[in-house]
């Protein structure tokens, strides 16, 4: 069974707290269950992480660029937070591992502030999933098992 990484950057520990308005009310943990669940039903290992940190993020993605040249991952499932639309570094570790990516925001970047607007990771990744609110995550899920099936 091959593994689905889930990466959190930025702020995502707060979820359930932080403006509930544009992100709900479920926390962190919450949306990992969620996860555990879609990657039950779509025959996937889930590795489920958050960091505020940067380079630790990176870091996650060179890891998953070796697990994935090893065939013990189906691919990575990155909200990146604010990272999404400053780093550089982001794009070049998934430029580098040519590891398989998709992109998800909870939120839809598009209709707010025009910061959001631009991502540093969009260009690098297989797919984007923006503004389902956490459904996204097992939306994401389901959209990897399809690529894998090879019908998307
Ligand atoms: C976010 C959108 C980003 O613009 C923001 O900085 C986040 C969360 C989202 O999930 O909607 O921290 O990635």
């Amino acid at each position: 069974m091959k593994t689905v990484l889930i990466l959190n950057g930025p702020n995502l520990n707060l979820l359930g707290t932080r403006e509930p308005q544009v992100y709900g009310a479920q926390t962190l943990a919450d949306v990992q269950a969620l996860c555990d669940r879609a990657c039950d039903a779509n025959g996937f290992d889930l590795d489920f992480r958050q960091s505020n940190h940067e380079g630790e993020l990176v870091e996650w993605i060179h890891e998953a660029g070796r697990a994935q040249a090893a065939g013990t991952l189906a691919g990575v499932i990155l909200n990146a937070g604010a990272y999404t639309h400053t780093s550089v570094a982001l794009f070049d570790a998934i430029k580098g591992t040519g590891v398989t990516l998709i992109e998800l925001h909870i939120s839809n970047v598009f209709a707010r502030e025009a910061f959001r607007h631009h991502s540093y990771i969009s260009p690098v990744a297989k797919a984007v999933m923006c503004g389902f609110g956490v459904n996204g995550y097992a939306l994401a899920i389901a959209g990897l098992a399809a690529m894998q099936a090879g019908s998307a």
